[in-house]
Order: structure tokens, then C-alpha cells, then sequence
């Protein structure tokens, strides 16, 4: 039988960001169509009962890595199986990562990881460019990225010393770039320097276990390198993006930034929201060391909390996951020293659910709340809103119809990711995603998959977000520096 042309969701609870309210959604062609009470469709088209469920816009995890070579080895979650676990939970979008190693073309890097991913991706995704040296080769490639490519944000390490780190002048440098081509800077706030140097004193100290990840690279190195980012970006009026917010002190280095009113956005993962660094002092070798990502979990255990409180009140703005998992026989590259197990974990397919548990049913934050750090915040900022991250008449029909109270728990035995471990491994979550349509189609219902290789799009960005840009812009009229005008002087001056 021809499938029906369009779908129709009916009687559930529509939560936007700033509001909820019982209507039907009508999608046609990838977009929705209309959205309203008992809605007339007069074509056969397919009708999803929706009541006592959630319609919200589909999650956007702001920060992935698929299929990353790093550390000597290749991240497992391609483009395919990374974005088809993505659907599961409930993400219709992901933001990756191009990462050029120092000295080669941005351009090429990028163009290259389009061909690899354009043919993998079961959910739409667009494309963050790092910056990992600076020439005016650099300069120029982020101006054609900004202007033809679809890229408006550029990531800047301040960690990873002598491989993908910047010092402070071309982080200036790179900063200014940005502000002039539109783009929002986005920095891995952590002290290379300080890292390198606490490795070794670990090593030296006989400590090759994982907890010396986090011993050698202490909450402070996190909040130095995050309050000196916010002063470079403001000193050239540039918008700064805090990826992976781990600590609490970087976390209020981010909330004192905002307050301060600097345009800052701070990016919790779900790994930092949904567990900690006591995992570091585990037993088990593999058990401890899968939990590795720079910068690490916390030991104190009130840090997911904390930075929950924080996202809930705006200090921090929007969620991703950092995504870039290895198997536990890919991170025993580091048996015998921490430095060499490759950072990074999982979350893709987690994310939503984890927020909705421990934001949600928790009672720290509402729907919309919810809504706004999965999915709004996202577009506004990276400039596709209301395209994606609202349900609205126009909108691309990336929907989700998320049960509140369906309750499941995470396990790497059911999980639809490459990797062979789950860092939130027995967390119970109520919230899960009961169909996930992305452009329009089911493409996850009753537990199964139903999507294939390529069927999610670029997504292309403009430069100049407003939500990020409007401010930028007014205080670069108003706030320029002036001479003082004054008479030439004309006394003495010695002679040198
Ligand atoms: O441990 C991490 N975060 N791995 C991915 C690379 C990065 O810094 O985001
Ligand atoms: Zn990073
Ligand atoms: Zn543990
Ligand atoms: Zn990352």
C-alpha cells in the first residue's frame, strides 16, 4: 500500500519554549503545515493519537564527534550509526565537528567531511570548523566558510598543547575573525600548559591510572582558561560559546560572565549533567577509564546539580553531548599511562532522556525549559530558527512525541550506539521518545528504526545570528573608543 502523504498528530500537548497547549500538528512534504485545535485534513493521510504525550521540536545536540580520528585511533559512532541512535532518543539534529590538524587547509578539511558524512546521516546535521593554527590562510578560509559554506561557528582549543592548542594572540586574532565574518567563537576552556605540566608531575608521581586525568587537570585549570577566553572575546566584542562546561568553577566564571554582561553561552553536556568523576577512582581499569573526556567529570559529586540549577536558570544556555566514543579496547591504548587513553565518551542517544530525568522529573526546570536547552536555544544561537527547534506552522517537520511518564533504562545491551559501554549504564529515566519523525518521516516508533543512510541534509547557517548578533552590533556603534581632542602639547621634551 502507497504510504499516506502526510501525518497527522492529534490531541497531544504542544511544548514550545515559551509555551504549551493542547493542538494537532499537520505535516506534509518535510514541514509542518498547520498547527491548531482538531484540524479538518481531507486527504488520507496517517493519524498518530497523541494525547497525554509531549509534541516537542526535535533535540539538537550542539556538540558531536562522529567517526573522529584522534588519539591514534577512530571514534567507533560513524556518521550512520552515530545519527540513527541520535532518532532513538530523540535528537533530530546534531552539530559536528571539522577538525583540521595544524598547518592544513580548513577548507579541504571541511569539504572533505561533508563527502563523509552527506551519504552516513540518518538526521540532519551542520558543521562547526576548529581553528587549530592561525595564518592569514586561516583568516581568509573562515570568511569563505562563513560566507559560502554554512558555517558560523569556529572552535578554538586552549587545551591539547603542541596539537590542536592556540596561544593568546592568535586566539585574539581568531576571535576578532570571527566577530568580522559573523560567527560565534567557541573555545575548549581548559590550560594546555598547566595539563602538560601536571601529567607529568602524575607520571612521575607513579600515578598512570585515569584518575590522574582528572588530578593532573583540577577544576581551576577549567575556570582559568574559561575567564580568560571571556576577556580576549570581550576585549575584541566577539560572542563566545563555552563548549563542554564540566565544573562547577567554570560554570560561575560562565554565570559571573553573563551577569557581568558579556555574550557568553555556556554548553553542558549530558555526561557532566547526568553523572561524575568518582568513576576516575574505580577499581576496574576499563570500567574507570571509560568515563576519560577532557575536560574530565568532576569528583564532587554535586557538580551534575549544580550545573542542572544552572541551566535551568539561564546561567547556562543549551545542551549537547561531545559524543566521540571509543571501546574499551580502543581507550586500553592507555593501560599503563592516562595520558594515551582517547578522550571522550557517549550521549547522543542518551541526552534527552537524561535532561528530562534529571531536569524534568527532577522538578528543576519545566517543559518548555526542557525544550529551550535541547532544542531552541540551539537554533536561535546557530541561526536556524525557527526552521528547526520550534513547532510552528513552516517549521521542518523534526518532530518528536515524548512520553513523560514511559520510563526506560539506559544499558549498552539495548543502546543503538557503536560503543560497547555506556557511561549512564542502569540509569532509570522517565521521559522517552515514543515516535521520532525527522523531515516528516517516522523514523523511529515501537522501538524500532525505520531510516536510512543519507536521508538527513546539511544544514546550511548564515553568518550574523540576531539572538547573538544584535547586541554585538549596537555595542560596536556605541562603544568604540574615541581620542581625546585636545591642543598639540608644545613644551619641552627631552632629548633620548
Ligand atoms: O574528550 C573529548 N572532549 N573528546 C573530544 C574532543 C574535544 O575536546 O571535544
Ligand atoms: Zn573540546
Ligand atoms: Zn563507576
Ligand atoms: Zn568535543
Amino acid at each position: 500500500m502507497e504510504e499516506p502523504s502526510g501525518i497527522l498528530i492529534k490531541g497531544g500537548k504542544v511544548v514550545n519554549e515559551d509555551c504549551s497547549a493542547i493542538s494537532d500538528v499537520y505535516i506534509e512534504n518535510g514541514k509542518i503545515v498547520e498547527v491548531g485545535l482538531n484540524l479538518q485534513i481531507p486527504k488520507r493521510v496517517r493519524v498518530i493519537d497523541a494525547t497525554d504525550k509531549l509534541v516537542i521540536p526535535g533535540g539538537i545536540d550542539t556538540h558531536t564527534h562522529m567517526e573522529l580520528a584522534f588519539m591514534g585511533t577512530r571514534a567507533v559512532d560513524d556518521f550512520h550509526i552515530g545519527t540513527k541512535a541520535a532518532l532513538a532518543g530523540g535528537t533530530t539534529m546534531i552539530l559536528d565537528f571539522v577538525i583540521p590538524q595544524k598547518g592544513k587547509s580548513l577548507l579541504e578539511a571541511h569539504d572533505r567531511w561533508r563527502e563523509t558524512a552527506d551519504p552516513k546521516v540518518c538526521c540532519d546535521y551542520s558543521l562547526h570548523v576548529a581553528v587549530t593554527w592561525w595564518s592569514d590562510k586561516v583568516k581568509k578560509e573562515m570568511e569563505t566558510l562563513a560566507r559560502e559554506k554554512g558555517v558560523n561557528s569556529f572552535k578554538m582549543f586552549m587545551a591539547y598543547k603542541d596539537v590542536f592548542m592556540l596561544q593568546d594572540s592568535e586566539l585574539y586574532a581568531a576571535f576578532a575573525q570571527c566577530k568580522e565574518v559573523g560567527a560565534i567563537a567557541q573555545v575548549h576552556a581548559e590550560n594546555g600548559d598547566l595539563i602538560a605540566e601536571g601529567a607529568k608531575k602524575m607520571l612521575s608521581m607513579g600515578i598512570t591510572g585515569p584518575e590522574g586525568h582528572e588530578l593532573c587537570r583540577p577544576e581551576e585549570v577549567e575556570a582559568e582558561a574559561t575567564q580568560r577566553a571571556i576577556t580576549i572575546a570581550h576585549a575584541v566584542n566577539c560572542p563566545l560559546y563555552v563548549v563542554h562546561v564540566m565544573s562547577k568553577s567554570a560554570a560561575k566564571v560562565v554565570s559571573n560572565a553573563r551577569r557581568d554582561g558579556r555574550v557568553v553561552f555556556g554548553e553542558p553536556i549530558a555526561a557532566g549533567l547526568g553523572t561524575d568523576g568518582t568513576h576516575y577512582w574505580h577499581k576496574d581499569w576499563a570500567h574507570a577509564a571509560g568515563f576519560v573526556m577532557g575536560p574530565p567529570l568532576r569528583p564532587d559529586p554535586s557538580t551534575p546539580g549544580y550545573l542542572m540549577d544552572l541551566l535551568a536558570n539561564d546561567d547556562l544556555s543549551v545542551t549537547g553531548t561531545d559524543n566521540c566514543t571509543f571501546s574499551v579496547c580502543q581507550k586500553a591504548l592507555g593501560k599503563d599511562d592516562f595520558t594515551k587513553i582517547p578522550n571522550g565518551v557517549n550521549g547522543v542517544e542518551d541526552r534527552m532522556s537524561v535532561i528530562w530525568e534529571k531536569g524534568v522529573h527532577s522538578g528543576k526546570m519545566d517543559e518548555n525549559r526542557f525544550v529551550a536547552v535541547t532544542s531552541s536555544n540551539a537554533a536561535k544561537i546557530f541561526n536556524f530558527y525557527p526552521q528547526k527547534g520550534r513547532i510552528a506552522k513552516n517549521s521542518d517537520a523534526d518532530v518528536v512525541i515524548w512520553d513523560p511518564r514511559m520510563t526506560r533504562k539506559i544499558s549498552a545491551k539495548t543502546h543503538h550506539q557503536a560503543v560497547d559501554y555506556n557511561i549512564f549504564e542502569g540509569m532509570e529515566c522517565h521521559g522517552v521518545p515514543f515516535i521520532t519523525i525527522s523531515r516528516g518521516k517516522v523514523v523511529y516508533e515501537d522501538g524500532q528504526l525505520k531510516v536510512s543512510p543519507g536521508h538527513g541534509q546539511f544544514i546550511h547557517r548564515k553568518p550574523f545570528s540576531e539572538f547573538v548578533y544584535k547586541r554585538i552590533k549596537q555595542r560596536e556603534q556605541v562603544r568604540k573608543p574615541t581620542a581625546v581632542t585636545r591642543k598639540p602639547y608644545e613644551g619641552k621634551v627631552i632629548s633620548v
